[in-house]
């Protein structure tokens, strides 16, 4: 049972804000030609836009309610037959094909804990490229103001649908916690890195870290909470 499945029905209102990493995404899968593993693929929200560009989708999520959500939009969009959904976990993904591009938007990789499991995301990544082929990933670490602003608080981000973070800041995790109507809810355990710690980690993991972007505009990354990788298989 994934934390997500109790809240699959409230993702797209909760995230409902959340739109500038999509264009990036799809001109990078627009660029690679196709097709496109997406990691921790959720309701689609990235996967959608980029089927409805063309580009030939499979995503994986260890969620089967997100899963659910994502294949009742890729039939409203018209997109089923470039969108090919599996259940798994994005450190063993059930694929056998080799791609050009695997990405893993919007934070996915925090739900790696420790580093034995970001490592064991990182090289089931690379092991789905093709030689010479992307991983296109972003995280975030938070700012002391961001955390002092939010820790245990709920806070109405949309209507009807409240947040509240718990940081921990010696262990650097975070206790995610979301309700809206009808009673879902869910609680769920994220944890940051430094960007040069995922640095090292790519490296380790045999990549070459091609961009490291500060915002989805490819602005260079001179500090902030997002960044966004471009790393090449080595
Ligand atoms: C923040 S959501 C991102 C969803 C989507 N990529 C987007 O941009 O909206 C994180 C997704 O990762 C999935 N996930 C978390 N841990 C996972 C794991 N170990 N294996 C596969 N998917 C996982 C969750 O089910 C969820 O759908």
């Amino acid at each position: 049972m994934s934390a997500y499945d109790a809240i699959a029905r409230i993702y797209d209102p909760w995230s409902r804000t959340v739109v500038e990493d999509v264009p990036f995404y799809v001109e990078e899968a627009a660029a690679s030609g196709g097709p496109v593993v997406e990691l921790g693929v959720g309701t689609g929200r990235i996967a959608i836009p980029t089927a409805a560009a063309g580009i030939r989708v499979i995503g994986v999520d260890s969620s089967p309610g997100m899963l659910e959500v994502c294949a009742e939009r890729a039939t409203l969009a018209g997109v089923t037959e470039l969108l090919d959904l599996r259940v798994g976990d994005l450190r063993a993904p059930p694929v056998d094909e080799r791609v050009a591009l695997v990405t893993c938007p919007f934070r996915a990789l925090l739900h790696m804990e420790d580093d034995s499991s970001r490592l064991a995301a990182l090289r089931a990544a690379r092991r789905l490229l093709e030689p010479g082929g992307r991983f296109v990933f972003d995280v975030f670490a938070p700012s002391a103001d961001d955390i002092e602003e939010t820790n245990a608080r709920w806070i109405e981000r949309e209507p009807g649908i409240d947040e509240r973070a718990d940081w921990d800041e010696a262990s650097r995790r975070l206790v995610l916690s979301v309700r809206g109507p009808d009673g879902a809810a869910s609680t769920m355990s994220l944890a940051w890195l430094s960007p040069p710690e995922w640095r090292a980690l790519l490296e380790e993991a045999g990549f070459d870290v091609e961009a490291c972007y500060g915002w989805f505009d490819r602005r260079p990354y001179t500090g902030g909470e997002d960044s966004i990788w471009v790393a090449r298989a080595r």
